[in-house]
């Protein structure tokens, strides 16, 4: 992990739009990224599937950018520390696939990652209130999950304002993710709403520059971060 973690906003490509046979050189095209974004995805818990912890510990020897590791997996308190082990400055587990949500964070901790929960769009975040402390960053899914290049759902946006608002009034200093459709035309709303950091796959592979893809939507962001 960084000593010095990045300041809101951070923008994190999601590699899942990049080219898997070329991932070296796909990740050279985005060192600004304040975080790189891997999908682990496991055919059961969303009908997709993408690769394993073999992978992503390549990913991790090669990248320059730490990694934020999003799993859509079944059984995350059986497979997530692992992620962990191998050195992703960030885990994220979905709160529907966990059996103990606050022990798997707990032992991510201890394992040196950031402890991330994330949430299908149709499920509620008051559950969250109360266990806020446990965890370094919770992530509203703006589509639902499994596969890139779909619409952003704006009806996710006033459940991450409650979320922001109950954060800010606990003083929690919780991140605050967004995954999803985010792209120079949506990621303002998410910010508005109490985003602070915005995964985005094809708004960052789609384009020639990536890297000037990244300080474009940075700066959208930023003005208009909600605190
Ligand atoms: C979807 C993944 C996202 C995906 C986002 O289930 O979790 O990280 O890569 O892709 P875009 O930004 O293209 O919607
Ligand atoms: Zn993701």
């Amino acid at each position: 992990m960084p000593d010095q973690l990045p300041a809101a906003p951070r923008i994190n490509p999601s590699i899942l739009a990049a080219d898997f046979v070329n991932m070296q050189a796909e990740l050279d095209r985005i060192a600004t990224a304040d975080f790189v974004h891997v999908d682990v995805m496991d055919n059961h818990f969303v009908p997709n599937l993408t690769f394993g912890p073999q992978m992503v510990e390549r990913i991790q020897a090669t990248s320059p950018v730490p990694l934020d590791v999003h799993l859509m997996i079944d059984d995350p308190d059986r497979w997530a520390p692992g992620y962990a082990e191998l050195g992703a400055a960030s885990v994220t587990f979905h709160l529907e696939a966990a059996h103990e949500p606050v022990w798997l964070a707990r032992r991510l901790r201890e394992l040196g990652a950031r402890a991330g929960v994330a949430v299908k769009p149709a499920t509620p975040v008051e559950g969250l209130f109360d266990i806020l402390d446990d965890f370094d960053q919770i992530l509203v899914m703006t589509v639902e999950p499994g596969f890139g290049g779909q619409g952003f759902m704006a009806e996710t946006m006033p459940k991450l304002r409650r979320l922001a608002d109950e954060a800010h009034r606990r003083g929690s200093a919780v991140w605050l993710q967004v995954d999803g459709g985010i792209s120079e035309s949506t990621i303002a709303q998410a910010a508005q709403a109490g985003a602070d950091t915005f995964v985005a796959g094809s708004a960052v592979f789609g384009k020639d520059d990536p890297d000037a893809a990244i300080a474009a939507l940075r700066a959208i962001a930023g003005d208009h971060l909600h605190r």
